[in-house]
């Protein structure tokens, strides 16, 4: 049975996740996102904050052109598609057994000549890392929703990042556990909001380690 990071009232909602797929365009291109709710739940749908943070990065927030990106709980995979069509380096990682769906929607969606710029490998939070390196951009939309998970999900992002690591989350806080997320990061991290999408109530953070030289959030 699939964890539901929502209220489940909201039939539109519901109505969208039904729907065997999404189509968006970013970068000049028309992504087509398969679903598959049914089955596979939360990592087969597309999440408003991964949409919110497709047209934060779209919009030439931060520079991504030559960085090396990796998106945790990637899901369908949108936020990593649209990072590589912005010309970045991404690795795209999710659990293990969401990780063949996702590898279907982003070689569907990438042209041929940026295939070779993006890697779909599987990470459950807390696991394995020492098969990653530190990246100069973590990103993530709608992964901070399982309490239970919070401990390993900050010990991730701590291990994939270095002084010079930006670190993008985009989130609806749906409960006060939420925020304790975010007071977790501050422990590590300088953590500034810099964007919220009053249509979808999605929140953007950015965080870079404290004691980084990296002076601007
Ligand atoms: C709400 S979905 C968001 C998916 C996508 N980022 C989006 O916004 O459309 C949360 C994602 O986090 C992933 N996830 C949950 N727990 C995880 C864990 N312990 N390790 C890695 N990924 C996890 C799920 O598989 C799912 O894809």
């Amino acid at each position: 049975m699939a964890l539901v990071p929502y209220e489940e009232g909201a039939l539109h909602v519901l109505q969208r996740f039904h729907s065997s797929d999404a189509t968006y365009n970013f970068v000049n291109h028309s992504i087509r996102i398969k679903q598959n709710w049914k089955e596979m739940g939360v990592s087969a749908v597309v999440w408003d904050a991964a949409v919110v943070l497709c047209i934060f990065l779209e919009a030439g927030s931060i520079n991504l052109k030559g960085s090396s990106v990796i998106e945790l709980g990637a899901g369908a995979g949108l936020v990593g598609i649209v990072a590589a069509l912005l010309g970045a380096h991404v690795t795209i990682t999710d659990r293990e057994m969401a990780v063949e769906f996702l590898e279907l929607n982003v070689k569907e969606n990438l042209p041929k000549d940026l295939q070779g710029n993006v890697f779909i490998k599987p990470l459950t939070w807390g696991q394995s890392l020492e098969n990653f390196p530190t990246f100069d951009v973590i990103v993530g939309a709608d992964i901070i929703y399982l309490e239970e998970t919070f401990p390993d999900l900050l010990k991730t992002i701590l291990h994939l990042s270095s002084e010079h690591t930006l670190v993008l989350l985009s989130c609806r806080l749906r409960y006060q556990r939420d925020q304790n997320f975010l007071d977790m990061m501050k422990e590590h991290f300088n953590v500034k909001e810099v964007h919220y999408d009053s249509h979808t109530d999605v929140h953007i953070y950015k965080a870079h380690r404290k004691g980084s030289q990296t002076k601007e959030l």
